[in-house]
């Protein structure tokens, strides 16, 4: 396990994958791999967190509060009518109360702005549980799935079809930094936004690669990994020309073929079923995203441990 003697990463909030370096990216997973084979350590004892969720949760609200809870820690929820983040009190405030009783918050948020608010304000670590712009929790969980699956990253096609939305944007960059080839396509006016590419860009030096494809059937060709979402986010308005503009971007066992043989199809979840993926893909053998979902545990343990673990 990395010596939290020697962690840099301690005391610091995680807003997006870029926040740390890659590193200290691969010192969350490998954390997290040794933490998945034994005991886990009392790390977060006589700790608390807040969980600050202005958006609703399954997989991200079960996954932090059972790790928080192995690491000996306890956690508050306060779900989406609770606090009125930015509404019924400024957000610098939030972040200056909640200091007073916690040791760290977890939020997830509608504008990512809300976020870099907290963490100015608050006196302890912010955690991203997502936001409009980035999910680099599920990007963790993903990352150590893959390695799960293939052993390396370094060097896969991390294939992703669909909306340029938060999972793509840490995938992307995380996925570079661990010196993957990223390779995304995406429908006009849905791609990722301009700063997150050049970040992705910028991390090149690691022997990655940022590119895009002009079809999903050219981003998928030749991939090990193929990642899809849901074409509408939380706090995405639905219509009916949104849903027209991924008409053939549906992640289908006839796109899937144009793949490696042994890929792997991954999903962050929840997911709309015959919308961007099909049942056939979803629920077969080439599928890891319940893997993906359990990682969730295992990655979050590991980043609350060296960024708010008793040293
Ligand atoms: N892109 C999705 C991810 C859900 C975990 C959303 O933001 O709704």
């Amino acid at each position: 396990m990395t010596s939290l003697n020697k962690n840099a990463l301690h005391g610091r909030s995680f807003l997006s994958i870029a926040d740390v370096s890659p590193a200290e990216l691969t010192s969350i997973l490998t954390t997290a791999r040794a933490q998945k084979k034994r005991k886990f350590p009392n790390s977060l004892r006589g700790k608390s967190l807040a969980l600050l969720f202005e958006k609703p949760s399954l997989r991200t609200k079960v996954s932090f509060s059972v790790a928080i809870a192995q690491l000996g820690g306890h956690s508050v929820y306060l779900g989406q009518n609770e606090v009125g983040l930015g509404q019924r009190e400024s957000i610098a405030d939030v972040a200056r109360t909640l200091s007073r009783y916690v040791q760290g918050i977890v939020a997830r948020v509608f504008a990512h702005q809300s976020l870099i608010e907290l963490a100015e304000h608050a006196k302890v670590p912010v955690i991203n549980a997502l936001s409009d712009v980035e999910h680099p929790c599920q990007a963790l969980a993903d990352f150590l799935t893959i390695q799960e699956h293939k052993k390396t990253i370094r060097g896969l096609r991390i294939a992703y079809v669909g909306d340029g939305n938060n999972i793509a944007a840490s995938l992307a960059q995380g996925a570079v930094m661990l010196g993957a080839d990223f390779v995304i396509a995406s429908p006009k006016r849905y791609e990722l936004p301009g700063s997150i590419v050049r970040t992705a860009h910028g991390f090149t030096k690691t022997g990655g690669s940022f590119s895009k494809a002009n079809t999903p059937e050219d981003a998928v060709r030749g991939a090990d990994v193929v990642y899809t979402d849901v074409w509408t986010s939380m706090g995405d308005e639905p219509s009916k020309q949104r849903t027209s503009a991924f008409k053939g971007y549906q992640v289908t066992s006839k796109l899937m073929a144009l793949a490696k043989k042994d890929a792997i199809f991954m999903h962050d979840l929840p997911a709309h079923r015959g919308e961007e993926v099909v049942d056939e893909v979803i629920d077969g053998p080439q599928s890891v995203v319940f893997d993906q979902a359990e990682n969730r545990l295992h990655a979050q343990r590991a980043l609350l441990h060296l960024v708010l673990g008793t040293r």
